[in-house]
Order: structure tokens, then sequence, then C-alpha cells
């Protein structure tokens, strides 16, 4: 596996493959990978001739409060991950390279940016699409893949793709779980014994609501309240916000006609954790 530093040296590499008619797949991470960033390799691996993973802590997406210091870091054991998986480069630029001292240049995707998780991250979407949109510039890939446990970070990235006439596919990977439920992410490094288990609130309230629907419930309302009763019967959670809304503008949405977006975000001690659900009548 190629290991690639600078940005320059990663648009010729990349431009190479092009040249040689290869299709590029591009898999951004941050690092701390887990099963669910290797699901998103195995589905570049099969789609397309050569994957990248990106790794990069992007400083622009976390507030001044948040943990981008303390964001759990391991690149000697992402390394023999990747090369397990096959990955053919690993692209892991320096911050100073991506956002030079006088960078001035950010993304905004309005109307979409600002709710669910927006609401209680400011700018978290903006360094999200600033960055996602510097990757596919340098990359160029032909598909990029995202899972769907971040549900509102896909949809936007689409938005940016579709609204900037960007040549590339954004493709959506299912979440991947642990067994009993919890949905793999890095964050899941932060909880405790006791915290994980709490953490399993999360799932346990959303296939509650998958059940309530398949029994015929219908009123939004009454589902949001039902999966926060789920959530607030665990002393460690205490819920960001639990929102069933439009899969394609994320406005609320009273009753589950069609698709419906269920989307939460819970803390549980000091982490912030997220998942969701689509429900179909
Ligand atoms: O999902 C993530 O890990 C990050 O938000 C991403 C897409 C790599 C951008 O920094």
């Amino acid at each position: 596996m190629k290991v690639v530093e600078s940005v320059s040296a990663m648009k010729a590499l990349a431009r190479g493959w092009r040249r040689d008619g290869k299709r590029i797949g591009l898999v951004p991470t941050m690092g701390y990978l887990h099963e669910g960033h290797l699901s998103l390799v195995r589905e570049s691996k099969r789609r397309t001739d050569v994957t990248v993973v990106s790794i990069f802590v992007n400083p622009t997406q976390f507030g001044p409060n948040e943990d981008f210091k303390k964001y759990p870091r391991d690149l000697a054991k992402d390394i023999v991950y990747l090369e397990t998986g096959g990955v053919d480069c690993l692209f892991h630029p320096v911050a100073a390279e991506v956002y030079p001292l006088d960078y001035r240049t950010f993304v905004e995707v309005q109307g979409l940016q600002d709710k669910l998780c927006g609401r209680s991250r400011p700018g978290h979407f903006r360094g999200v699409a600033t960055v996602v949109l510097k990757l596919f510039e340098i990359v160029r890939p032909d598909l990029a893949f995202f899972g769907a446990k971040d549900a509102q970070q896909v949809l936007i990235i689409r938005r940016v793709a579709a609204d900037l006439d960007l040549d590339l596919e954004v493709v959506t990977c299912p979440t991947v779980r642990e067994p009993d439920g919890l949905a793999l992410s890095s964050r899941n490094a932060y909880l405790g014994p006791a915290e994980r288990k709490a953490a399993l609130a999360l799932s346990m309230s959303l296939r509650w609501a998958e059940r309530a629907v398949a029994a015929g419930e219908r009123d939004t309302a009454r589902l949001v309240a039902g999966i926060r009763s789920v959530l607030e019967a665990e002393p460690m959670a205490r819920v960001d916000y639990v929102e069933a809304v439009d899969p394609e503008t994320l406005e609320p949405v009273g009753e589950v006609r069609g698709e419906v977006l269920v989307a939460l975000a819970v803390f549980i001690g000091p982490t912030r954790l997220i998942d969701n659900v689509r429900l179909r009548a």
C-alpha cells in the first residue's frame, strides 16, 4: 500500500491512474478505523480499480469545546488494517497543507447544515463539506463511499456533488453494528464498560420505533415520544435530539408516509453518539 502525505504527490498518483483508465474509489475517514470503514473499503474494491482511503482528523468540523484534541488516533494500527483490507493507497495529509495559514474558502449547504446535528454542532457540516470537497478535488474519485450512520453528512455531501456538478458518484453503505446493535463509531472507544452497555439504548429505541411502525403506528410525535422514553429509561443517557424528518429536506414530518428518517443524538456520559433509522409505512 502506498502512503502519501503531500497533496501534490496524491494528485500526481491519481492523475496517473486516470491516464491508465483506472476507476478510483475514495473512502474519506478520520482514522481509528473499524469494521464500518472496512465495509466501505470492500464496497470500493468491488466497484472500482483503485481504492484510496484518506485519514485526516479535520479540525474545521470540530467546535471549540469538542473533542478534536482527544479524538482517537492510531495510525500504525490503521495502516495494518488497511493493508489487510487490500487498500491501494492511504492519503494522510498534514493539516498545514490542507489548511495553510491564509486559508479562507468554505463550503456551506444552506437549509441542510443547520438542522439535526448542525443545531448542536454549529459549523460542523461547513467543515465536513469543505474538507470532503477538497479531498474530492485532490483525488478526483469516480466513486466516494460513506456510511449511512452519518445520514445528514451523506445528504450534505450528495448536495455538494449535485450542486457543484462534480463528476462522481456518492455511494451510501449500510450502517455496521455490533452483534448487540450498537452502531460502530470511532467514538465508541471513549465508552467505559457501563457506558458501553448504556449506549445500547440508542439502537434499542430505534428498534422499538420500527416495531411500532410495523404494528401500525404512523404518528411521528408518538414515535418520537416513544423513542425518548426508551432513551430516558437509561440513567446514563441524555438526549440531544430525536427527530422524524423527510430524508431529502430534513424538514420535520408528522406522519409516516413514504420514507421517514428518524435521527437521534444522545450523550452517554460525555460522549455524544448518533444513530438513525429509515421508517417506511
Ligand atoms: O465521517 C467522517 O469520518 C468525517 O466526517 C469525514 C467524512 C471523513 C470528513 O472529515
